[in-house]
């Protein structure tokens, strides 16, 4: 079964064997299968964010679970979507209804379900602040497991599901904290200039939404047209003492305060300053608006994707000394 319609990079690979779900009954029955238990197992969302090497040699489980309800208690409102929504069309719905929090999210690809697992992020908000609470099915016993927010260890593009629980769990639905009040989140360099540019003083939530659309459509190259899997490495987070050293040398360095005095670094700068941006390889090469999303522009292998990269990082850490992380899964 090809599996090309399942990745965003549009790799040609195929799997063994595939298998759709729903609904619970589906998931029910489908772990009740002596198969989840004989093969490798790969449950998959959108498939925006991996990268497939070679073909699968086991069981994908496409999460296909529907369905957005929503509870409004004053001012909150409490959002639950399948975990198989389109992560765009929730966001759409939610600013339809004039729910604020996830209108900085607006485009991200890929579902509900694989939300939590790397945190999304973009423009200033990332899903752990608007997260409740998920609902997960136990791979190995079916069980359910409801995981709060701080059963999930969310950190930057990380959370449990990424560590110590990767591989164990299906996440089935996904419950956010939205508020009828908005609370703007406008601080994004990019959206304030795109604010003043139009001539907007006060924002609204489907005016935050627009922007950012526009920002990420003229930064980013659409799945649908060129394969891609958004930024394919992490902003690299680096002691005070590194950041000092590199800083020296390169004082245009962009970067930005994180977490327990760290310092965050702009991955697609060191890229572009390695005379990588928009540069073509092959049939792959980085996207020349955005040298931190790498591009397949046709008949790329997930080999000749991963082979760039691996260029990328050593050249990236011969010149700065910084080791850059993947951010996309590496199959
Ligand atoms: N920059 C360059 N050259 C480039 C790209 C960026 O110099 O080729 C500089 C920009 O000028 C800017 C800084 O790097 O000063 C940051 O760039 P940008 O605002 O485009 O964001 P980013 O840090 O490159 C991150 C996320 C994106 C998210 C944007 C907006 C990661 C790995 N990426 O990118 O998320 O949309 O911020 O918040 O954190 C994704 O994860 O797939 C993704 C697209």
């Amino acid at each position: 079964i090809s599996l090309k319609p399942f990745n965003t990079f549009g790799v040609a690979v195929s799997t063994s064997f595939f298998a759709e779900i729903f609904n619970e009954s589906d998931l029910n029955e489908l772990l009740g299968e002596s198969i989840v238990k004989t093969q490798p197992l790969l449950v998959l969302g959108g498939g925006s964010n991996l990268l497939f090497t070679k073909d699968f040699e086991g069981l994908v489980i496409k999460v296909s679970i529907p369905g957005i309800s929503f509870d409004v208690q004053g001012n909150d409102v409490m959002v639950t979507a399948g975990a198989g929504v389109v992560w765009n069309d929730l966001v759409n719905y939610c600013v339809n209804n004039g729910f604020a929090g996830i209108e900085n999210l607006s485009l991200i690809p890929g579902t509900v379900g694989a939300s939590p697992i790397q945190n999304i992020g973009a423009y200033g908000v990332e899903l752990k602040d608007v997260f409740h609470s998920c609902t997960a099915r136990e791979i190995a016993t079916a069980n359910e497991r409801v995981f709060k927010f701080e059963d999930c260890g969310f950190g930057y593009r990380d959370s449990i599901f990424k560590n110590e629980l990767k591989g164990q769990y299906i996440i089935t639905s996904v419950s956010f904290k939205l508020s009828k009040q908005a609370k703007l989140n406008t601080q994004y360099g990019a959206i304030q200039a795109e604010l003043q540019n139009r001539k907007i003083d006060h924002p609204t939530i489907s005016d935050i939404s627009r922007v950012v659309a526009d920002i990420r459509v003229s930064k980013l190259p659409d799945p649908s047209t060129i394969g891609n899997a958004g930024s394919f490495f992490k902003n690299p987070v680096i002691e005070q003492e590194s950041f000092e050293a590199v800083y020296t040398k390169f004082p245009e360095l962009v970067h930005y305060p994180a977490p327990g005095g760290k310092v965050k670094l702009a991955a697609g700068w060191l890229i572009e300053q390695c005379g990588f941006k928009g540069k073509v390889v092959g049939h792959t090469g980085t996207w020349k608006n955005q040298a931190l999303v790498l591009v397949n522009h046709g008949s790329a292998t997930g080999q000749e994707v991963y082979s760039f990269s691996e260029e990328i990082i050593n050249t990236v850490y011969n010149k700065f000394g910084v080791a850059l992380e993947r951010e996309v899964n590496i199959l």
